[in-house]
């Protein structure tokens, strides 16, 4: 393991990766070639007024990184190719698919270097908005354009007058419309260095058409590596109907609620009767409100009543039995490391952060051990403690949970993938480990996971 490190650095090329070899076995290896290719590359953005922005990272033939459609329960398969000039992989975040289709150098498949490609194959279990991204580099590589939106239908879900799918995103750009420090240090050990221009889509502050009076599903991603989003919808009524991809046993009225880096959520906007009335998405958190992106009502009014619209569709999750869970403790803390192991991809060279007292920098390999071990189907609960100052998105792969029992939180009962966890909180995620493999559990504030607040667990 060592010497991979030592021989690798600097040398980032397919063949001279002795280390993969070494690693190969480790892996179940890619799946049949895809018909379907997806391609991850270089392009100039046209983010801001001025000049495009040079050095932006995309995935497709478009601009923007496709919305990637999949049916609940339907084969899903797709050739990811590397036209970029480093290693990349696409993590298909909040799905709950095979260890192998995870995309985690190290942990789940090897790095798929720039000429190369992989093929994900797999069958998404549950319904609702995920997203997608790289797990190499991520600082650079989301924080310059490679995240998208992943729609799972569910045939059994109302239908709405309209779909609209935001992704919610900042860039750190200079007065010039080019890319400036990614991060500073000093801020990479507080909140996380944050964005200069914000965007849905890609476009500041874009304007969608919707008919009049009709009933809109919004689906939201907050796919920025930092931001954390307090959103509010003014001059229309929008209700709360999914929450990270899963439906909220009860629906709420959208209020200045706090979405982190890497969460969802789906809303049902109704829309004003009047022709040409305009609605607003607004991040309310920070000094400096933000309208992200607006919505005109469009034609003559439908009329709907949000009380007419059915549940959303459940999605097939097993309930934890608390009467037999077993709990483990997770701590959050700073780092009292100074230096982090040499990187092979991306490291951002410090040590800020840590979970139960381990830095883990996930992309300076060799995996610490797992931070627990998990029995199949057995349910456990997680206690974690953010004595920290500041709030942290937990992400955990492969598997959902409950959060429950948090000393700071109002929590309305659903499933969840990533959860915000604020200062000096504890919450509980309860959750059975109905998924083999290795899992990483980290802060999505990809500073944070960058500089330590990373970790994973083990269900065999
Ligand atoms: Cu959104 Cu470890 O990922
Ligand atoms: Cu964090």
């Amino acid at each position: 393991m060592l010497k991979r490190r030592t021989l690798l650095k600097g040398a980032l090329v397919a063949g001279a990766y002795a280390g993969g070899l070494a690693l190969a076995g480790r892996f179940s290896g890619a799946a049949a070639r895809s018909t379907t290719t997806l391609a991850a590359r270089p392009t100039e953005a046209l983010i801001t007024d001025g000049a495009p922005t040079r050095g932006a990272m995309t995935y497709g033939d478009g601009e923007v990184p496709p919305v990637l459609r999949m049916t609940r329960g339907a084969p899903f398969s797709l050739r990811l190719d590397n036209a970029l000039d480093e290693p990349t992989t696409v993590h298909w975040h909040g799905l709950r698919i095979d260890n192998g289709m995870d995309g985690v150098p190290f942990l789940t498949q090897p790095y798929v270097y720039p000429g190369d490609g992989f093929d994900y194959a797999f069958t998404p279990p549950d319904a609702g908005t995920f997203w997608y991204h790289p797990h190499c580099n991520t600082l650079t590589q989301i924080g310059r354009g490679l995240a998208g939106v992943v729609v799972v239908e569910d045939p059994a879900d109302p239908a709405f007058d309209a779909e609209i799918v935001l992704n919610l995103r900042d860039w750190r750009l200079g007065g010039d419309g080019q890319f400036i420090a990614q991060f500073k240090p000093r801020d990479a050990a507080r909140a996380g260095t944050f964005g200069t221009v914000r965007t849905a889509n890609w476009r500041q502050s874009p304007q969608y058409d919707a008919p009049a009076g009709g009933l809109v599903r919004l689906r939201l991603a907050a796919t920025d590596v930092t931001r954390i989003l307090s959103l509010v919808v003014e001059g229309a009524q929008a209700q709360v109907i999914a929450l990270d991809g899963n439906p909220v046993a009860e629906r709420f009225a959208l209020d200045r609620l706090l979405v982190g880096p890497g969460q969802r959520l789906d809303l049902c906007l109704r829309m004003p009767d009047a022709e040409g009335a305009v609605a607003a998405l607004r991040d309310l958190r920070g000094t400096k409100p933000a309208t992200l992106a607006t919505f005109r009502a469009v034609g003559s009014p439908l009329k709907r009543d949000v009380r007419d619209l059915s549940a959303l569709a459940a999605n097939p999750l097993a309930e934890p039995d608390l009467s037999a869970a077993t709990e483990i403790p997770f701590v959050l803390s700073a780092s009292a490391e100074e230096r982090p192991k040499d990187g092979i991809c991306g490291s951002l060279g410090y040590n800020f952060w840590a979970i139960n007292k381990v830095p883990w920098a996930d992309d300076t390999g060799d995996p610490t051990a797992p931070l627990a071990e998990m029995k199949a189907g057995r349910t456990y609960v997680f206690n974690v403690e953010n004595p920290t100052p500041q709030a942290h998105p937990l992400h955990l792969h492969g598997l959902v949970f409950r959060p429950m029992n948090s000393s700071k939180q109002v929590l309305r009962p659903h499933f969840s993938d990533t959860y915000l966890i604020l200062p000096d909180e504890k919450v509980q995620l309860a959750l059975v480990a109905d998924n083999v493999g290795d899992w990483v559990f980290h802060c999505h504030i990809i500073e944070h996971q960058k500089t330590g607040m990373t970790s994973y667990v083990r269900v065999t």
